[in-house]
């Protein structure tokens, strides 16, 4: 069986967030499984990777777009164990980054089409086409009602939300650029009266997908603008909890750790990358290091985060390091480079992305936090359990589906419900109880370390997907 991924993002050629983790993890896995083989198909951007990286051109091509004629090349690269097919499109080049261009929907339209273009003149069509978010949500549109593709109607699309909120609303221009359709087929564009990307691809895809079940019921029971549609098309809906690759995540083998420990080590192992981060961020090693990694928008609830640890430094004189990994929101971010001259010592943090300093960051701290005012699933967690680091988080979308509290039967974080600072001292308060209990602390960092979140459990819930239209 041979499935095609298209997303905008795949890890390490391309990252913003998670979605990269997932797309650069899930064809590996599928894989490793009987008679499967995958690839992915993403747009070409211009970087690190791509600038280093052995590229050798695949196909060459123009397409119609508007009133003009692009060169598209398909470029590949085999680096990562499975194909990855990079779309170069003239007029589009110069992006050193995955999105935040002006043009973006017309970009990603024109990605869209030239990856079917070359995808249907292939002389053996593939089995499935999974999307990934709405930066490939007209694919399942095009594949069912566009007049160029007449081989690609009884090909599955498969359509995943990682995240809701980007939902690719745009003006109707764009469908100028579209290939060929039927008029009557307009209304499946339109919602709530702009060209929506991501309810086409709800209303034409074969199969949605979301990345938790708990994500799925809070977009269809909640209060999201797509739930009433999602309801409507429930009987193609289904959750499936993202894993790790947990290669790529293997505290015992990670090349981005100075100090590498497996469950035997993991008490000294911890302590010598705690060290090595109480020396960078000038922390009391006696003391808990809770931290947090994460973009700084409304998602990811470090506004609410930075207040709780202001409250807990300054009115209760907590003995817990804080360490903040992040960038996004410029407001929030000089804010906490302004509260780390107020906390002596206790507070630090790091503005800007940093894969390796994350990897650090996971294995030396004590615990992480996620105080997400919604998370479709989160890696976070998953990354902290498998480096022995205890998850606190709360309990919203992909996080109520993996973590369990530690008073309840196999609990394996500290959970908490509501999303102010009085529930994170709460928290805070819990964390470092836990973190004083010398005993319970060790069994709880050997117990998580061995939960099992990769991707072979994960993979297999695509594969029946994929083979319900065999
Ligand atoms: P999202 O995709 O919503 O950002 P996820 O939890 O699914 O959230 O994935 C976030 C990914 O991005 C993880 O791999 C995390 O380690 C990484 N990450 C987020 N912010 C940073 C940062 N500032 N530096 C390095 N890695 C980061
Ligand atoms: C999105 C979500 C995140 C999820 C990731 C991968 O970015 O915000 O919760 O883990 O996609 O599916």
């Amino acid at each position: 069986m041979q499935i095609v991924h298209l997303s905008a993002e795949c890890y390490p050629v391309a990252k913003v967030g998670g979605l990269a983790d997932v797309v650069g993890a899930l064809p590996k896995y599928l894989n490793n499984l009987d008679g499967v083989q995958s690839m992915v198909v993403m747009p070409f951007v211009e970087n690190e990777f791509t600038k280093t990286r052995k590229l050798i051109m695949d196909y060459e091509t123009t397409m119609p777009f508007g009133n003009r004629q692009l060169f598209v090349k398909i470029l590949k690269n085999d680096d990562l164990g499975f194909p990855v097919f990079l779309v170069q499109i003239e007029g589009f080049t110069h992006r050193e980054e995955v999105y935040g261009y002006r043009n973006d929907p017309y970009f990603f339209t024109a990605f869209q089409i030239a990856a079917l273009n070359w995808i249907h003149q292939w002389a053996l069509l593939p089995d499935v086409i999974h999307c990934h978010d709405y930066h490939t949500g007209f694919v399942p549109f095009f594949m069912k009602h566009a007049h160029q593709y007449p081989r690609f109607r009884n090909i599955p699309s498969i359509f995943t939300i990682h995240n809701g909120q980007y939902q690719g609303q745009m003006s109707w221009d764009v469908v100028d650029y579209f290939p060929w359709f039927n008029t009557w087929d307009l209304p499946l564009l339109d919602f709530d009266n702009t060209l929506h990307a991501m309810a086409t691809a709800i209303k034409s895809a074969w199969r949605v997908t979301t990345v938790s079940p708990q994500y799925m019921k809070e977009l269809m029971e909640g209060d999201s603008s797509l739930s009433g549609l999602l309801r409507h098309e429930r009987k193609k809906c289904v959750g499936i909890l993202n894993g790790i690759d947990i290669e790529e995540w293997n505290p015992a083998t990670d090349n981005k750790l100075d100090h590498p420990y497996s469950r035997k080590t993991v008490e000294e192992g911890k302590k010598r990358n705690k060290q090595q981060l109480c020396d960078y961020f000038g922390f009391n090693p006696d003391y808990p290091i809770i931290s947090f990694i994460g973009r700084f928008v409304d998602q990811k609830g470090a506004d609410v985060l930075s207040d709780a640890i202001w409250k807990a430094l300054t009115n209760y004189d907590s003995k817990i390091n804080f360490l903040i990994l992040g960038s996004g929101d410029n407001q929030l971010a000089n804010g906490l480079e302004q509260m780390k001259i107020f906390t002596d010592g206790r507070f630090n943090c790091f503005i800007g992305y940093n894969e390796a300093l994350a990897h650090k960051v996971y294995a030396g701290s004590d615990f992480l936090i996620m105080p997400s005012r919604f998370e479709p699933c989160g890696l976070n967690q998953f990354y902290a359990l498998r480096y022995g680091t205890v998850p606190i988080v709360r309990t919203v979308g992909g996080l109520l589906d993996s973590v369990k509290d530690i008073n309840d039967e196999g609990g394996n974080g500290i959970r908490f419900i509501n999303l102010n600072t009085d529930d994170l001292l709460h928290s805070f308060y819990r964390a470092t109880e836990l973190y004083e209990d010398k005993e319970r602390f060790q069994k709880t960092r050997k117990f998580i370390m061995k939960q099992d979140f990769s991707w072979e459990t994960s993979a297999k819930k695509y594969m029946k997907l994929y083979e319900e239209f065999r």
